[in-house]
């Protein structure tokens, strides 16, 4: 049998998530508890590199939480927990703050997007995102990172700074890889599809949320952008919108975008939609109804987070403890 591998990954709880999250990120999640040894994280620390409500922050925290596990995450199976309850994900990222280049920051193009997006809000911790989130990784010896297309990037440099580190001391991290859906890894708004979806959106009508209701999310299909030609038809460069839908509707269905063609090949754009939408709500349905009734047990969610919070902990001080004593910090056995 296949060695059990560590896979690490996380998901900021900055607005409620949206089908590129379940669909480039959580899907995944909850096939890979069943076979690996899995720690799912929710970022809160990540997210106040921009400014947040701190009530919203607080109850979409929560509302996270319940999320995952109403997407079928099991925490009989998988470590879940909040970031900010295990202080060894701050100190790491400190220490490997030291280790990161300002050239290698500057690079990166979620910081780019972030700072343009925020212009009155360029502060130190959204420069310095991608070292927590390379101590988030680094601190449990990740095998794989199942995340989206768009943190890519942020892997390279978490392996960058692994190999550094190693090379500079002894091996002490695991080089973590990247792990990537086949269809689904960048879902587009389906208002401008030249743009990833993002929870962030001003225009709500570009990204689905898990928790909508169906008759919304129906008409959010209906709306997408897409061109005049009506040939449901694989073609990023030219046709975007409609390529967004295909690939949708072939992480959802597991089946492939030339089978999605041929399903659609003598149908135009609203019946494609239309399935699209119902694949849409029916995966969505039964993750509603569990989330409905999770968040209701406030007790027994919040037992679940100490205790996810207990595990990581005592998990994360092994490989803390390490890099300290070889950077050469003092400390008394
Ligand atoms: P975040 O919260 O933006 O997104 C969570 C996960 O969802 C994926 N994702 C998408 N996938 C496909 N299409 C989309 N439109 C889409 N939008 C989001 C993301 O790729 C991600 O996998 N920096 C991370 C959070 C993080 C993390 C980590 C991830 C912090 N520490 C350690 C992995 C390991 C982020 O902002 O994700």
């Amino acid at each position: 049998m296949e060695e059990k591998k560590i896979i690490f990954s996380g998901i900021q709880p900055s607005g409620y998530f949206t089908l590129g999250n379940y669909l480039g990120a959580i899907k995944n999640w909850t096939r890979l508890q069943h076979e690996h040894n899995c720690i799912f994280c929710i970022v809160d620390m990540h997210a106040i590199t921009v400014r947040q409500e701190p009530k919203n922050l607080r109850q979409r925290t929560y509302d996270s939480f319940v999320q995952l596990i109403s997407c079928g995450l099991d925490p009989e199976k998988a470590l879940l927990f909040i970031q900010s309850h295990v202080p060894a994900h701050a100190e790491l990222a400190w220490l490997l703050n030291c280790y990161t280049y300002m050239g290698e920051l500057n690079r990166m193009t979620q910081f780019k997007d972030k700072s343009s997006r925020h212009s009155e809000n360029i502060n130190a911790g959204l420069y310095t995102y991608p070292s927590l989130m390379a101590a988030d990784i680094l601190l449990y010896q990740t095998d794989m990172v199942p995340v989206g297309e768009d943190q890519k990037q942020h892997i390279e440099l978490t392996r960058d700074i692994a190999i550094r580190f190693n090379n500079s001391y002894s091996p002490t991290f695991v080089v973590p890889e990247g792990y990537f859906p086949k269809a689904g890894a960048r879902v587009m708004s389906l208002q401008e599809p030249d743009k990833k979806m993002s929870k962030s959106d001003e225009n709500v009508n570009a990204y689905i949320t898990l928790l909508e209701e169906p008759s919304v999310i129906m008409n959010k299909v209906k709306r997408a952008v897409t061109d005049s030609d009506n040939q449901v038809r694989y073609d990023i460069k030219n046709k975007a919108g409609i390529s967004n839908l295909i690939d949708i509707y072939s992480s959802i269905t597991g089946k492939s975008i030339q089978d999605v063609e041929k399903e659609f090949s003598s149908t135009g754009y609203g019946q494609f939609k239309n399935a699209v939408g119902e694949a849409v709500v029916e995966i969505l349905s039964p993750i509603q109804k569990r989330f409905k009734e999770l968040s209701k047990e406030k007790d027994y969610i919040n037992q679940l987070i100490k205790e996810g919070a207990q595990k990581a902990d005592s998990r994360s001080y092994k490989t803390l403890n390490k890099v300290m004593r070889k950077i050469g910090l003092y400390q008394v056995k």
